[in-house]
């Protein structure tokens, strides 16, 4: 997946989303690949990483309640980074925020259904399913979207 957007200095983003699948059992952990360049967001996606991590954590020891309360931490916290990584989109002049920001919200609603349906009817949507999605989407969609904020993150105070 080649990128649409242009780097500050005029050449195509280099790299779309990677193939996460080579990661196998390990698939979950934080790797310096999706550093961005910005130590709050970088930190952000951290936390992402150690909460599906606990989330799944939860699920092993069979706690629903558990599961629950990392799956609401998860979609407040995104709704959260989302504003600030769209905030540093702005003022770095990245030029794919209002694509960016449709993808974002895109999330955030299907997160929030998946929830509602798995608070209100547990057996249609299991923790399962849920996990897998939320962390696929992450490792997608930082290496594929967030990483072309990294040249102009890079560049931003300079003239
Ligand atoms: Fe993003």
């Amino acid at each position: 997946m080649g990128s649409a957007y242009p780097t500050p200095n005029g050449t195509p983003a280099s790299g779309g989303a990677q193939d996460p699948a080579g990661d196998a059992p390990g698939a979950g952990a934080w790797k310096d690949a999706f550093r961005v360049g910005d130590d709050l967001i970088d930190g952000q996606h951290q936390t992402f990483f150690r909460m599906v991590a606990e989330a799944q954590e939860s699920m092993d020891r069979g706690s629903v309640e558990g599961v629950g309360r990392h799956l609401n931490f998860l979609a407040a916290y995104a709704v959260m980074h989302f504003r600030d990584e769209e905030r540093l989109m702005a003022l770095s002049h990245y030029p794919g925020l209002v694509e960016h920001r449709r993808i974002h919200q895109a999330f955030v609603a299907q997160v929030a259904g998946l929830l509602k349906t798995y608070e209100t009817d547990p057996d249609a949507v299991t923790a399962q399913q849920i996990l897998p999605m939320i962390q696929d989407w992450l490792v997608f969609h930082i290496l594929g979207m967030d990483k072309q904020l990294q040249p102009w993150i890079g560049r931003m105070g300079k003239p």
